[in-house]
């Protein structure tokens, strides 16, 4: 599916399954960066002059369409670099201020760095208590495990929607409304989700949701913070420095912007900014849906595929996402993915930062194949082809 719309693919040889890292990029975002860059390169927030004007009104387009992409008010979406500053911030922001020691954050062991460790330093900083709900035997969350896990002295639950090696997509909605009742408020890590499938965070009751640019065709250094209003207006600005402040006196009194300008201090990266508006709407037009169907009846053929290579193990066959995570008996991860790149195809090896999963899978490093709308069956049937290769033992050694 519009294969042509990236530049990348005039390499006919390319065979590009690892979008779980970053996606490739469509030339509308290149079109756009350039443009500003080439254009109008003015500050945003800050002149008064035509160009200047026209760059905070396309900075601020493309928070209106990244809120309705989400379903958020626009107060409630702040730019950040990435999804792991985003998960930074929520923690030091908020929870740093609104947890007590001996209170309890609930996470997962199939968790990614970015939504372990800042919580591992709350832990050592404040005396909070990270603990994790167990995952069953196709390393899901259930709720009955939600439920068991969950004590009086829980007061947050940080998930991925999408995890980055299992691919499991959690039940969300059925958590949100678990924890809320219970008086527990819930962070997403959106990272792995909301470029592949619809999010919304009011319907899903989502008090904090962290993603990144990069990795639904946007620019790097680029991430989105969404929290809600009420929650929100009581960060903490970890950052704070020009373009977050209304004013400021000799005397120290100091008064902040409103949220979510007073998240976002220093200039931003406008260029990306406006190219990532660009991207959004290309999203939309091919659609969510549309988008989801589509990597649901790839994965689904990949995974009939794969069954035929002898020696497979594949880890998440029951997984609903675009990710696959397998290994082939007696073969190191990365020489496996080495060896794929001799047939130019790209595949991701190792622990992929989710480095507590390892005992719950039964092994540390593994090939991840993570796929996205631009991909093919024909992709699918060469990586099988490669791995069927009577001779990989020899090509590997
Ligand atoms: C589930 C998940 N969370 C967070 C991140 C961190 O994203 P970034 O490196 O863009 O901050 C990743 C990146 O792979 C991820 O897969």
């Amino acid at each position: 599916m519009k294969r042509e719309d990236f530049l990348i693919y005039e390499d006919p040889n390319l065979i590009y399954l690892d979008s779980g890292a970053t996606t490739l990029k469509p030339k509308v975002l290149a079109d756009a960066i350039s443009e500003y860059y080439n254009h109008y390169s003015a500050n945003a927030h800050r002149g008064d002059y035509d160009i200047s004007l026209k760059v905070d009104t396309l900075f601020e387009k493309t928070r209106y369409l990244v809120s309705n992409f989400i379903h958020a008010n626009t107060n409630e979406v702040a730019f950040t670099n990435n999804a792991t500053d985003s998960l930074s911030k929520i923690v030091w922001g908020f929870f740093e201020d609104y947890l007590n020691p001996g209170e309890e954050v609930l996470i997962t062991k199939s968790e990614h760095a970015s939504n372990v460790l800042p919580w591992f330093e709350l832990a050592k900083r404040k005396g909070i208590v990270v603990r994790y709900i167990p995952l069953d035997s196709d390393l899901k969350v259930t709720m009955e495990n939600v439920r068991k896990t969950v004590t009086q002295k829980t007061k947050v639950i940080s998930l991925a929607q999408i995890t980055n090696v299992v691919g499991d997509v959690r039940p969300i909605k059925e958590i949100t409304s678990f924890a809320h009742q219970n008086g527990i408020l819930v962070v997403v890590d959106g990272a792995q989700s909301v470029p592949h499938m619809p999010v919304d965070v009011k319907e899903l009751d989502i008090d904090f949701l962290a993603f990144s640019a990069h990795k639904m065709c946007g620019p790097t250094g680029l991430g989105v913070l969404y929290g809600k209003e009420e929650y929100l207006r009581q960060f903490r600005p970890l950052i704070v420095g020009g373009g977050m402040n209304a004013s400021f006196e000799f005397d120290g009194t100091v008064i902040y912007n409103e949220i979510p300008h007073f998240l976002e201090a220093g200039t931003p990266n406008i260029a990306g900014v406006i190219g990532f508006g660009k991207v959004v709407e290309y999203l939309e037009e091919i659609g969510m849906d549309r988008i989801q169907a589509y990597e649901k009846e790839l994965r689904d053929y990949a995974i009939r595929r794969l069954k035929e290579v002898p020696k497979i193990i594949l880890y998440n066959e029951k997984s609903e996402s675009g990710i696959i995570t397998f290994n082939i008996q007696d073969v190191f991860s990365q020489d496996l993915a080495i060896y794929l790149n001799k047939y130019h195809i790209c595949v991701r090896a190792g622990n992929h930062c989710a480095k507590i999963l390892k005992e719950d899978l039964g092994i540390k490093n593994t090939c991840r194949v993570s796929l996205y709308f631009y991909n093919t069956k024909e992709e699918i049937d060469a990586l099988v082809r490669a791995l069927k290769n009577p001779h990989l033992m020899e090509e590997i050694i």
